[in-house]
């Protein structure tokens, strides 16, 4: 047994995940090398404690949570719209903007076969190609390449990239687009033990939007972005048709305030929707998901009968440069999920489960927000910005995506 091999049956039997060997035997030398490292990889502690996490309900417990200020843009003035149009847009045409759309989601509850940016949701066109488009639009009226740079995970990196070649880059430019794949970890089951996937090989999973910090650093985009002359950037979701990524009065609002992170929200069209919420955790900012608010809570109104929570976080928040660094420091907490998920048994038998069994772990880019003393919210107009395409059908799915594309389109 070589010395690798050893060490790593040690801390197996140690934190009693000694199955992951089950077919260390049967595989070629490759292979062999492949698991030992990707065992190697794992931090067993952090597993544990994720472990014990999962039996602990999640709850806002103690925290104190209040209303956070926003900015409504259609309130401003004409002249203090002006203003801001006009630093927004000196900034953008000088090349200070950057895009991150976040693509290493799985999408299972659209159930597309594919990247999720590869869903078309027109006629003729994906997702990828509209959000393409907001870009090249923004592109040439501000006479600029605005680099964009697509988060991916390993389970959809090679397809994501095969698409945008085949689609030869929907004219954008190969240079002006970068991939990066967010990182992973290792799923587990009930009882705590780490899966094998079918190949004997630990199964892992994305890990979550949080990730993309670890994952700009790793790649070192920042000086990528530095390089361009980058000082803001814009990250959005791929499930987004309408996001509006070059938005100069945004722009032009965060360097005007003097903010390292700025969020756009827009008002909940009901308690119930399913939209996570802008407020004060503790005094900072922060966003309550829709999974955690109370009832009460997502009901409570102001005197003028607005929602007291009500500022919706969709995802589509801007970063300094420097605040990304700073954010970047932070580790992150993990939630985490009960999914589906085919395993590898102790038999050797691979398992298609029918039911939730395996619990995934995922870090969210909001948690970073708590780390801010401040931080600026811009409320827009749903209907120009939020075309969500979640689920297969009903809510937020592609035939509501459509009409909300289709209205935004005519009334341009
Ligand atoms: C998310 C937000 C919620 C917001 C809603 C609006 C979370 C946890 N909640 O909910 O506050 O109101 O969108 O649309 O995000 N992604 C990755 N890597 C991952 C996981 C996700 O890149 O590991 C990307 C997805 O590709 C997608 C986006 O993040 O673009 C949203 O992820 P999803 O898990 O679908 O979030 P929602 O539950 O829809």
């Amino acid at each position: 047994m070589g010395e690798k091999e050893e060490a790593v049956r040690e801390t197996l039997k140690k934190y009693g995940q000694e199955h992951l060997l089950l077919k260390y035997n049967e595989m070629s030398a490759e292979d062999k090398e492949k698991l030992l490292e990707q065992i190697q990889e794992i931090d067993f502690e952090q597993i544990l404690n994720l472990y014990e996490n999962t039996k602990k309900e999640i709850e806002v417990g103690k925290d104190k949570i209040e209303p956070i200020e926003y900015v409504n843009q259609f309130k401003l003035s004409n002249e203090e719209r002006e203003k801001y149009i006009k630093i927004g847009e000196e900034a953008i045409r000088a090349g200070k903007l950057g895009f991150i759309t976040m693509a290493g989601g799985q999408g299972t509850r659209l159930g597309h076969k594919g990247p999720k940016g590869t869903f078309k949701l027109t006629e003729d066109k994906t997702l990828f190609q509209l959000i393409c488009e907001t870009l090249k639009e923004g592109s040439q009226k501000y006479s600029v390449i605005i680099p964009w740079y697509i988060m991916t995970s390993r389970e959809n990196n090679d397809e994501t990239v095969a698409y945008f070649e085949k689609e030869n880059y929907f004219g954008y430019g190969k240079d002006a687009i970068k991939f990066f794949k967010q990182g992973e970890l290792p799923m587990i089951g009930t009882d705590g033990k780490i899966l094998l996937d079918k190949n004997g090989f630990v199964k892992k999973a994305a890990d979550g939007h949080g990730g993309i910090f670890e994952a700009v650093f790793r790649n070192h985009l920042l000086e990528d972005m530095k390089k361009r002359g980058v000082e803001w950037i814009f990250v959005g979701g791929v499930d987004n048709c309408l996001v509006k990524m070059c938005d100069p009065i945004f722009v032009g609002l965060a360097i005007e305030k003097k903010c390292l992170v700025a969020g756009k929200s827009l008002v909940k069209t009901s308690p119930e929707e399913k939209v996570g919420v802008f407020c004060k955790r503790n005094g900072k900012p922060s966003v309550i998901e829709y999974t955690e608010i109370s009832k009460e809570m997502a009901e409570a109104r102001d005197k003028d009968g607005e929602l007291l929570y009500g500022e919706g976080h969709v995802l589509m928040n801007m970063f300094n440069i420097k605040g990304f660094e700073e954010l970047e420091k932070n580790k992150l907490p993990f939630h985490s999920a009960f999914k589906k998920a085919e395993y590898m048994n102790a038999n050797g038998e691979i398992v298609v489960p029918d039911a939730p069994n395996a619990y995934k772990f995922e870090s969210f880019i909001f948690d970073a927000f708590s780390s801010l003393d401040d931080m600026l919210i811009m409320r827009v107009k749903r209907e120009e910005e939020f075309a969500p395409v979640k689920n297969a059908e009903g809510v937020d799915s592609p035939e509501t995506a459509r009409k909300l594309y289709n209205d935004y389109i005519a009334n341009k």
